[in-house]
């Protein structure tokens, strides 16, 4: 078959591998009809994840239709058409049965580590994949939602839902900001609607992104780095802040401002990747009586999400921009690594 390949730093390419087989009973084979680039595989691209070694196969989103299933697997069938969930889930650790798949303890990839595919064992940017812990993994999908719909769901509907908006504890009336309206920020735009914010405000450095990001629900926006960027939010307010902050961009800067504008008693719920130190200024903050949130997402929202999305009431699909074929997988990633000029989103990527 052929898949994106990680060669070391700044090395990626499309190329014939061996196919992958069932390891253990409770595998199964994947034939990817649809998959996609997250903003982590140019993070890994640049040297960033140093868990990612060359030959590893990249991607952690996607969804297609079942090959194989290993002898154990019983609620699943060859044919079967599904999403692959970014996080692997034994489903019978101590995290799993907590809802943590985040850190389920099972042993594929790293115990303890959820996130494995296209980090530590190969992943979705290919013809097929190998799924571990299938049964709990994989997601059925109805015939009414839309491949582009359902890969929605392996990574950035989840996320901005469960880091951004539960972690947040969103609730009736509140006035919730998300900082960086990139997918990850306008999922937690769409979903913070669910629980009824009075306000949404959008706040980002692309004007292109803050337009955006009406479609997906926001009532407000805010350029940020202007010099008025926080006194316009403020103003949005009722003085003291915003109810509930979310910082969704992963740079020192945007947590420092998921701080200020939050009122006494609020939530900031960090869900970016921070690779660099993150000031916390506790000398501050101590006496602001917030909750501070962070996490890597843990997938099981999935369900719930997904008759959201069958019933039409999240806009998963207006997330893609862009389409591309599997042999055009090298343009897919220059349009997505230029999200800026080529306005890009999410890129899907079809057989
Ligand atoms: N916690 C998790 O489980 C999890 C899962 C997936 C992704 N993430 C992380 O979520 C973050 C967002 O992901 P994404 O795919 O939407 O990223 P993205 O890069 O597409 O979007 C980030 C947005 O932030 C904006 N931005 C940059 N600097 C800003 C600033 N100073 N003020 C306001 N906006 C600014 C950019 O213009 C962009 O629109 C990333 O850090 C990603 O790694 C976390
Ligand atoms: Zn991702
Ligand atoms: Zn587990």
């Amino acid at each position: 078959m052929k898949a994106l390949v990680y060669g070391g730093p700044g090395i990626k390419s499309w190329i014939d591998v061996p196919d992958p087989v069932i390891q253990n009973p409770t595998d199964v084979i994947v034939r990817l009809d649809t998959t996609t680039i997250c903003g982590t595989d140019l993070h890994i691209l640049k040297g960033d994840v140093p868990a990612v070694t060359p030959g590893r196969i990249l991607g952690h989103e996607g969804v297609g239709k079942i090959t194989e299933v290993g002898s154990s697997v019983t609620n699943l069938k060859v044919g079967d058409r599904v999403i692959i969930s970014c996080i692997k889930s034994c489903g019978s650790c101590a995290n799993c049965k907590m809802g943590l798949y985040s850190h389920c303890l099972g042993d594929e990839g790293a115990s303890g580590i959820g996130w494995v595919f296209g980090h530590l064992i190969d992943g979705t940017q290919a013809e097929y994949v190998r799924v571990p812990y299938a049964e709990n993994s994989l997601y059925k999908l109805p015939a009414s939602v839309t491949d582009e719909e359902g890969l929605m769901l392996s990574d950035i509907f989840p996320t901005g839902f469960e880091i951004g908006v539960q972690y947040g504890g969103v609730k009736p009336g509140d006035v919730v900001a998300v900082i960086g309206a990139g997918p990850v920020g306008l999922a937690a735009i769409a979903t913070a609607g669910l629980y009824g914010a009075a306000k949404i405000i959008a706040i980002d450095l692309d004007l292109n992104r803050l337009e955006k990001s009406r479609e997906f629900g926001a009532t407000d926006t805010v350029l940020s780095g202007t010099a008025t960027w926080k006194a316009e939010v403020m103003a949005m307010t009722d003085g003291a802040g915003v109810d509930v902050s979310i910082e969704a961009v992963g740079v020192p800067t945007t947590f420092t401002m998921a701080t200020e504008i939050v009122r006494p008693g609020g939530h900031v719920a960090n869900v970016g990747v921070h690779g660099k130190e993150v000031p916390l200024h506790l000398e501050s903050l101590w006496i602001q009586n917030i909750f501070i949130s962070m996490g890597l997402v843990n997938t099981n929202t999935t369900p719930m999400l997904l008759k959201l999305i069958e019933s039409k009431k999240l806009p998963a699909h207006k997330m893609v921009t862009h389409r591309f074929t599997f042999d055009q997988f090298m343009e897919a990633y220059d349009t997505f690594g230029r999200a800026a000029e080529t306005k890009a989103l999410k890129v899907a990527i079809a057989r």
